[in-house]
């Protein structure tokens, strides 16, 4: 838990995070979070990321229901089989999820895809007590996830605990959309819930959060024939198989082209799904040697997936956290959708009608943005500084007068219209010494501050001021835009 603590408390002063909500309720409920105003933006903004990625890769977003009737759930199978492994406290009554226990008390154990007696049988070799009072602990049991509602007087639903189901269910309507043409990708990004098991962990465990779902539609037998394969074959990822974890191995660096022939990836189209969830954590600046896509265990996927690999970063808080999910979810769900809603969702395939296959990237809003944020904090003996990527801060810039008088506030005020009105995130500040305004700025993560001085009313330049390096240079008032541009893009070293 390095730095954790700190990290909170930044977060919480700055008006980034607060909770758990609601705050003046006895502490709140745990799972539950606010984000301030900082933490919106930035949440936007990584959300807008992850929203351009799957753009680019040519998924289209669509939005669905957040509720859907019991009927749907029972077809996805999340009604009675979406659960948690929970043991209870004999003695005290305290909840614990199984796994996040023991990993949390031990964590070089492996406890990915081990079944309830797997886990009594760990409990038992490692002496797992209670957390809270050390009572001893119950038999593992299934813990139900979704969370009920009614709709009208009487009729039972759930809140949705993934978008993708709800993503499914007008698979026919994106087909007419698609020109009756397969593959075809769309993308939801909006709100989940699920009943966590006791959460502890902020906004990495949360019982209502934001997932990005992007889902590709294609055909079995089209899966290795994917064209756009070759603009990513040579792409490397950082691989680690199933098998290899059972031998507490390392992630291999794999190009998508090596990772197909060796049969570590089943088919072309699967990989392109695994390489954009890659990009959607590269756009956001995370370091490369803290991420890993590990391949889930056979027991471990669900019963009807035919490969799940998770992109996971290593966090000094909490260790390695899932922060997309790949999924090859087979043609379970159009099926199952099928049978249950007692519609044809075959579609022509040459002379045949058939259900075809999604590959699904999942991704979690929440665990980006808490990624990106401890990733970002850094501690320097004179400041705390945010490293936030210019792209996703969600100040760009700060604009100073050096001293309020002289007519410097006025001409910082000029200053600040002009780059509003160019579109960047702006904000104007003239309280407290410049030294002081540059270290507020710092611990908000804005990368850029502009000082008007007296210099500025002789020949209209500004200094701007680089976050990382602390570096000043002198700009013309007409040169900023395209200049911030760039530095922006991160294309100015200063
Ligand atoms: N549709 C597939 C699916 O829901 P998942 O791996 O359960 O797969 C996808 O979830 C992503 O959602 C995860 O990679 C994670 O980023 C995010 N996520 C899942 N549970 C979460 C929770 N309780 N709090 C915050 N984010 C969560």
């Amino acid at each position: 838990m390095k730095n954790y603590d700190k990290i909170t408390s930044l977060f919480k002063r700055k008006g980034y995070v607060w909770g758990p909500s609601p705050e003046i309720y006895e502490g709140g409920v745990a799972g539950f979070y606010d984000l301030g105003p900082l933490g919106a933006m930035l949440f936007n903004n990584i959300e807008n990321t992850v929203r351009a990625v799957y753009f680019e890769n040519n998924y289209y977003e669509i939005k669905a229901p957040l509720i859907m009737p019991s009927k749907v759930w029972e077809a996805s199978g999340h009604l009675g089989g979406f659960t948690d492994p929970l043991t209870k406290c004999t003695k005290c009554g305290a909840v614990f999820r199984v796994d996040k226990l023991i990993k949390e008390l031990h964590p070089k154990e492996i406890v990915d895809g081990l079944t309830y007696k797997e886990y009594d049988k760990k409990i038992e070799d490692l002496s797992i007590k209670c957390a809270s009072c050390k009572g001893p602990l119950s038999k593992t049991v299934p813990q139900d996830m979704m969370l009920k509602t009614t709709i009208g007087l009487d009729e039972e639903a759930y809140l949705r605990p993934e978008t993708a189901t709800t993503t499914y269910l007008q698979f026919k309507r994106y087909y007419e959309f698609f020109r009756n043409k397969l593959p075809f990708g769309v993308y939801q990004i909006g709100t989940a819930f699920r009943n966590e098991i006791s959460p502890r962990n902020g906004l990495i465990r949360k019982r209502e959060f934001t997932q990005a779902e992007a889902q590709l539609f294609i055909f079995k037998s089209d899966k290795n024939k994917y064209s756009e394969f070759k603009d990513f074959e040579k792409i490397k990822l950082p691989l680690l198989t199933w098998k290899e974890q059972d031998k507490k191995g390392k992630p291999k660096k794999t190009s998508l082209k090596e990772a197909i022939k060796g049969k570590i990836i089943q088919n072309k189209a699967y990989a392109v799904s695994l390489a954009v969830g890659y990009q959607i954590a590269m756009e956001l600046g995370l370091d490369e040697k803290r991420l890993r896509y590990r391949q889930h265990y056979p027991n471990e996927r669900a019963f009807y997936a035919l490969d799940a690999w998770d992109l996971e970063y290593k966090t000094d808080s909490f260790g390695w956290v899932e922060i997309c999910g790949v999924h090859d979810r087979s043609d379970y769900d159009l099926k199952q959708h099928a049978k249950y809603s007692g519609k044809d969702l075959r579609v022509k395939h040459g002379r045949k009608k058939e259900v075809p296959h999604i590959l699904e990237i999942a991704a979690g809003i929440e665990r980006l943005v808490f990624t990106v944020l401890e990733q970002a904090y850094d501690e320097e003996k004179r400041r705390t500084v945010l490293r936030l990527l210019p792209s996703i801060a969600p100040i760009q810039l700060k604009i100073f007068p050096l001293v309020s008088k002289d007519g410097l506030p006025e001409k910082a005020k000029n200053v600040y219209e002009l780059m509003l009105n160019e579109d960047f995130f702006a904000e104007y500040d003239e309280s407290g010494s410049i030294g002081r305004r540059y270290r507020r700025a710092d611990e908000e993560g804005v990368p850029f501050c502009i000082t008007i001085d007296h210099d500025t009313l002789e020949d209209e330049s500004v200094t701007v001021r680089d976050r990382d390096t602390m570096k000043q240079v002198r700009v013309k008032i007409n040169e900023l835009e395209d200049f911030l541009e760039e530095a922006i893009e991160g294309d100015i070293d200063f």
